[in-house]
């Protein structure tokens, strides 16, 4: 699929327009709950970071801008702080910043239930992240080597936490036979995390050196992961992410049956870039557009959208097909 590779696929996804949505701007309602808690709109800012005294200060402010925003938020890998008690405060910064706000904890989908209770309780969160980042470590130097047993682990987890667990991939998104695996093990919450954007594979082969970074354009581009993963089996709450940058990407994705959509990378940047008010101009900037493509299709809220036609082309219509899922009932909804 060469036109595919590189990018996330949402290209290929084609909402109908609507000349008649008979509705008032001030009656759309971006709003949704997630894991019990209210949003103001179905988006997430995506684990990211913390875990060294300089980058406190980013989750404070990504705390900040979700609390301001009233968007849910994960914390990245609290693996550090498991180690090095001395760095917590790099992660509970987060739920000072936003004591009510979605918060999530993260760790690597082999931690065992101690480490996941701890991160949990570190920064009360209202439920786990557990990343697979298979493409990830077989390119890291340092990186693991063994990966069996991982399902069994989530199962137990899933069983044992008193929290939600949301199983996350970080860019090589999860087929309809992955998320199929993870529904029997009792999994309700995903990330399909797929192709298209920040891209780790990458980054870690320029890291380890390589020059022809041999398996760059691997995984399943985000688009393609995610109607995979909305066929794979009924009661699973999907967040769509990886490579998604757009409001209109987001009202696609919510068209297409996802819960909610999250995005990593471009925050990042726009924090950096922009600073602490940027990103909330940013957000609130994103959340109107998502207000203005919702008018365009004509719904009212965002449970709406799965009802509304979406017409699916090109390369990624020929993926599915060949996948046996049904494309036209997406079109003629
Ligand atoms: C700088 C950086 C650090 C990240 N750290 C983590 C992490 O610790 N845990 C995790 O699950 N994902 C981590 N991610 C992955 C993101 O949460 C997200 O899954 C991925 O970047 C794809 O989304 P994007 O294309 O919007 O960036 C990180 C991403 C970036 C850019």
């Amino acid at each position: 699929m060469p036109e595919v590779l590189g990018q996330s696929g949402f290209a290929d996804l084609r909402l109908v327009h609507n000349a008649l949505p008979e509705l008032n701007w001030d009656q759309l309602d971006t709003s949704c709950s997630f894991m019990g808690k209210q949003l103001s709109a179905p988006l997430m800012i995506n684990a990211l970071t913390g875990g060294h005294a300089e980058v406190r200060v980013i989750n404070r402010e990504l705390a900040r801008a979700a609390a301001a925003t009233g968007i849910g938020m994960a914390v990245g890998s609290q693996r550090a702080a498991l180690e090095d008690p001395m760095v917590r405060d790099t992660f509970t910064i987060a739920r000072e910043e936003n004591p009510r706000g979605l918060l999530l904890a993260n760790l690597s989908a082999f931690c065992t239930l101690e480490e996941a209770l701890a991160a949990v309780d570190m920064v009360e969160a209202d439920g786990i992240q557990l990343y697979l980042n298979v493409s990830q470590e077989l390119t890291m130097r340092e990186g693991e080597a063994n990966f069996s047993g991982c399902l069994a682990n989530i199962k137990q987890l899933v069983h044992n936490l008193p929290v939600p667990v949301l199983v996350k991939e970080i860019g090589c998104g999860m087929a309809l036979e992955t998320v199929a695996a993870l529904a029997k093990a009792g999994v309700r919450y995903l990330d399909i995390g797929g192709y298209g954007g920040t891209n780790f594979t990458a980054i870690e082969g320029k890291r380890a050196g390589e020059i022809n970074i041999p398996l760059e354009k691997w995984g399943l581009p985000t688009a393609i992961s995610l109607l995979e993963a909305l066929n794979a089996g009924m009661g699973i709450s999907i967040v769509a992410s990886g490579g998604l940058r757009t409001a209109e990407e987001a009202v696609k994705a919510l068209t297409a049956g996802a819960t909610l959509v999250a995005m990593a990378g471009p925050l990042l940047r726009v924090l950096m870039q922009e600073g602490p008010e940027g990103l909330v101009v940013y957000i609130t900037e994103f959340i109107t557009n998502l207000r203005r493509v919702m008018m365009l299709v004509g719904a009212q809220k965002p449970v709406e959208l799965s009802q509304k036609p979406l017409v699916i082309t090109g390369l990624v219509a020929e993926w599915l097909e060949r996948r046996g899922i049904d494309i036209n009932r997406y079109a003629r909804r």
